[in-house]
């Protein structure tokens, strides 16, 4: 792997081996964030293949198209590979739950808290990490939506209505995964509309949460938003019990 060079923006630095050990410098809890391009990456990932369990191996036999069920594959030996890496192990041995939403947790005998998230999109897949309760991380690429301002009026909430609406397809997409990453933090995803989540400011500003509808949860909320290659954007939240945050960004290159 070759860590990005540094960027100017919140995102920034390169994970190491067991780094999701929380960096005492200052106690901030540090989150990586390791982005793969699983087509350039196609050759290393497949070997990773074979540590996948049944149950990824069989939800990769349901989807009908080859490129499809492909992508799964290398995403998710790119999910263990990074978490093997995290927690010291081997990547064959990394077991996983889910709630009853979809959430996968790893399964961890140490007690420390660990969260991870996954997102896929096209050739993309990001794998986020760290020491802490609730993660989430989404990855969208860049394309054209059809009716941007049906998508705009399914995502925005009433209070972001009282500002000039985003219509254009990369500023809606962009938004939608800062919001889809606060969702996937909680683990109810989709099954909880956007428009519960305000933003007070959104990429390509570093993104702020206004309001998320009814969340009496502890702690505060910390996004991070970048473009780690033209036309990608990926989007990281945590809530944590007011500790400072690191995000910390990896493109994976080998
Ligand atoms: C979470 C969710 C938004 C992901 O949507 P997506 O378009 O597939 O987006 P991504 O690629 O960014 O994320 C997929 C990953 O999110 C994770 N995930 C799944 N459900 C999740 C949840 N409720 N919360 C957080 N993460 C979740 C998984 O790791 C999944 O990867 P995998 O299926 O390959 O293991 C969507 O699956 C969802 O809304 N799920 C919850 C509600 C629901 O309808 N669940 C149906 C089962 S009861």
């Amino acid at each position: 792997m070759r860590a990005r060079p540094a960027m100017a923006s919140a995102l920034m630095g390169a994970a190491s081996g067991d780094s999701c050990r929380r960096q005492q410098a200052g106690g901030a809890i540090v989150i990586h964030a390791r982005l793969f391009d699983l087509e350039c990456l196609a050759g290393s990932l497949a070997r990773g293949e074979a540590f996948l369990d049944r149950g990824e191996r069989d939800r990769a036999a349901r989807f009908c198209k080859a490129d499809l069920r492909r992508r799964y594959l290398l995403a998710h030996a790119a999910l263990r590979m990074t978490l093997s890496e995290a927690v010291g192990c081997h990547p064959a041995e990394l077991s996983f739950e889910r709630s009853a939403l979809g959430k996968p947790r790893l399964v961890l005998n140490s007690g420390v808290p660990f969260s991870f998230s996954f997102s896929h999109s096209g050739a993309y897949a990001v794998v986020a990490y760290g020491e802490c309760r609730d993660i989430g991380a989404d990855v969208e690429v860049r394309r054209k939506i059809d009716r941007p301002r049906a998508l705009s009026e399914a995502i925005m909430s009433p209070r972001e209505h009282s500002c000039p609406l985003q219509h254009d397809s990369w500023s809606l997409i962009r938004i939608w995964a800062v919001k889809e990453a606060i969702l996937k933090a909680t683990g109810e995803g989709l099954s909880r509309s956007m428009t519960d989540v305000s933003l007070s400011a959104a990429p390509p500003n570093a993104p702020i949460l206004d309001q998320l509808e009814g969340d009496d949860g502890p702690g505060s909320w910390r996004l991070a938003f970048e473009e780690p290659e033209p036309g990608v954007a990926l989007a990281l939240a945590v809530r944590t019990e007011d500790a400072p945050v690191e995000f910390h960004l990896e493109v994976a290159r080998s």
